[in-house]
């Protein structure tokens, strides 16, 4: 095949899909249908693009096409409204995805025991996408994964199809940035990165966002745009991680880190506050800094900040522990055989995702030293933490005040604070939760 060729075919194959994305014409397949592939198939069926969720899960599946969602940030009646538009339909069958234009990749990207990246949903996802891949078509990897991926790993497995990348098909990376229960921000006004494996594929890809996100950004590789979410989240680790030495230095040195904190946060600019806790959880912020960190070992660089944030983050539940076992020593108690009532076993405030949490370190732990444990959290009915199973108890007066310590673990909203501080004869709050009544003596601050 001459270059002169080649040039032509990968500008009219562009150009189809350009003029497909504008025109609505488009169908777009969206691969993983959890926190990030179900909101973003939502922007493209209201952006009035035919969309085809996919998902290995069948219960996912049955569920979704029953209207039920089960992701906070898509409501049933959301959900219905997508199928009822005719433009959504929901599948586990791979090969509805020789009929897309685009194929959006968004599917778990754990570590594996030893924390290294466990690619194998996307490898997973890959070997479907190649074995209906066509001339014509973009697939784009959205899964937070380290540099390198999308180049490394998926292209040579698209490529052995005997199509190729910028001449049959464009393949992109553009990083997730969702912060699921966040009311302020969603995928149409959060700025969407593109990445192309060459500029014509990024252009395609940018395109495509252009029709659901008010603004795209195009960097120049799969491997920029991998790197800068990962750059994002190890940001947030690692600050994170400073946040919680600093309030270990300030128990230490008698001083209320949260008031130190808010002082800081005073100086208009060089400061941006971000607050201790009883540890980090989530599918994001936990995980992707050792992405990074493995891919650069593989280089021969050992990085130094990620290790060290992901220690103090990872030993906060033992600092919670240590909290609650010298309160309670303060009034002549032990834990063994307190009564404990934990608030909040989700990973952060007005969700029911549980992945990570640290409460869950803290109620093995508690479990471990004796302590006869209830937890409240409206967004989570049950949970297992280490052999124990427990169901949510509705917080009431007669819990609180029948226990010997309440325990704030993530600060869910809807909790009556006030409530808590009246009927509580001890309260640890690892998140400032009761802040506005910290002049009660039973309030104890991380
Ligand atoms: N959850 C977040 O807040 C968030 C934010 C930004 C980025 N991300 C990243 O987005 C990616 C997806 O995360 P998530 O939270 O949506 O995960 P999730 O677990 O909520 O959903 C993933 C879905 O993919 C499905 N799946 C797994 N393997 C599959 C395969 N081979 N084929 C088809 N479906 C498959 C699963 O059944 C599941 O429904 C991850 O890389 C994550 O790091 C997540």
């Amino acid at each position: 095949m001459s270059t002169a060729t080649n040039v032509t075919q990968e500008s009219d194959v562009a150009g189809d899909l350009i003029r497909a994305f504008r025109s609505k014409t488009a169908t777009i397949a969206v691969i993983g249908m959890g926190y990030v592939g179900l909101p973003m198939a939502l922007e493209f069926v209201r952006a009035g693009l035919m969309t085809i969720g996919i998902d290995i899960d069948d219960r996912r599946c049955k569920a979704l096409n029953d209207g039920q969602s089960y992701i906070a940030d898509v409501t049933d009646l959301q959900l219905s409204e997508m199928l009822d538009s005719g433009k959504f339909i929901v599948t586990s069958e791979m090969s509805q995805l020789s009929g897309a234009d685009a194929i959006l990749i968004c599917v778990p990207t754990p570590l594996s025991k030893s924390k290294d990246p466990d690619l194998s949903a996307v490898i997973g996802a890959g070997e479907a996408v190649s074995a209906y891949l066509s001339s014509g078509q973009l697939i784009v990897l959205e899964s937070t994964t380290y540099p390198g991926t999308t180049e490394e790993v998926l292209l040579p497995m698209l490529e052995a199809t005997g199509l190729q990348q910028g001449v049959d098909f464009f393949l992109a990376f553009s990083p997730e940035r969702v912060d699921p229960g966040n009311a302020s921000y969603g995928v149409a006004n959060i700025t969407k990165l593109v990445g192309g494996c060459n500029a014509e594929g990024t252009e395609v890809a940018a395109t495509l966002y252009e029709q659901i996100c008010n603004k795209v950004v195009r960097v120049s590789s799969p491997s920029v745009a991998e790197a800068a979410k990962l750059l994002e989240n190890t940001f947030r680790s690692i600050n994170i991680g400073l946040a919680n030495e600093m309030a270990i230095m300030c128990r230490h040195l008698g001083i209320d880190v949260w008031e130190v904190i808010a002082a800081a946060s005073t100086k208009p600019f060089g400061f941006m506050p971000h607050y201790p806790g009883p540890g980090i959880g989530g599918h994001c912020i936990p995980l992707d800094p050792h992405y990074l960190a493995w891919k650069v070992r593989l280089r021969g660089y050992e990085p130094r900040l990620i290790g060290v944030a992901s220690q103090i983050n990872a030993d906060m539940p033992r600092h919670v522990i240590d909290l609650v076992t010298e309160a309670l020593n303060d009034v002549g108690k032990s834990v063994r055989n307190s009564r404990i009532v934990v608030l909040g076993v989700a990973y952060k405030p007005n969700v029911g995702d549980i992945r990570e949490s640290p409460a869950l370190d803290i109620l093995d732990l508690l479990e471990r030293r004796g302590a006869v444990i209830s937890y409240c959290d409206p967004f989570v009915p049950e949970v297992t933490a280490g052999n124990t199973q427990y169901r949510a108890e509705p917080l009431s007066a007669a819990l609180i005040s029948s226990s010997d310590c309440v325990l704030v673990i993530t600060h869910h909203a809807d909790f009556d604070y006030e409530l808590v501080v009246n009927k509580a004869a001890l309260i640890i709050d690892t998140r400032n939760a009761t802040r506005r009544f910290s002049g009660s003596r039973n309030i104890k601050y991380l």
